[in-house]
């Protein structure tokens, strides 16, 4: 099963399964993963599920919606080039050993 590596703020790593098709949001709130907020429940609403894809994975990614690029545009910790919004990251076989490093904060709280 492909595998997910989540990097924290602090830079210690948690390495996760997920199955093809999964999110990575869905993979980090069923292994309890923090960091990961998804306020709207994966409907590319909220931007409380950013990361920066910190691995050469990023053209591997599925594309980007206009909906997922306007929605980053919006979320709490700086864009970069490498963000994407966790919930629109469905992994695949070409996605294993991805890395996505988690922002310090998701919103204001
Ligand atoms: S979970 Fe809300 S935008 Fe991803």
């Amino acid at each position: 099963m492909p595998k997910i590596i989540y990097r924290f703020p602090d830079d210690s790593t948690r390495t996760v399964q997920a199955a093809p098709g999964t999110s990575v949001m869905e993979a980090a709130l069923a292994n309890g993963v923090e960091g990961i907020v998804a306020e709207c429940g994966g409907a590319a609403m909220c931007a409380t599920c950013h990361v920066y894809v910190e691995s050469a994975h990023l053209a591997a990614a599925p594309a980007m919606s206009e909906d997922e690029d306007v929605m980053l545009d919006m979320a709490y910790a700086p864009r970069a080039a490498n963000s994407r919004l966790s919930c629109r990251l469905f992994m695949s076989p070409a996605l294993d050993g991805m890395e996505v490093r988690l922002p310090e904060r998701q919103r204001e709280d």
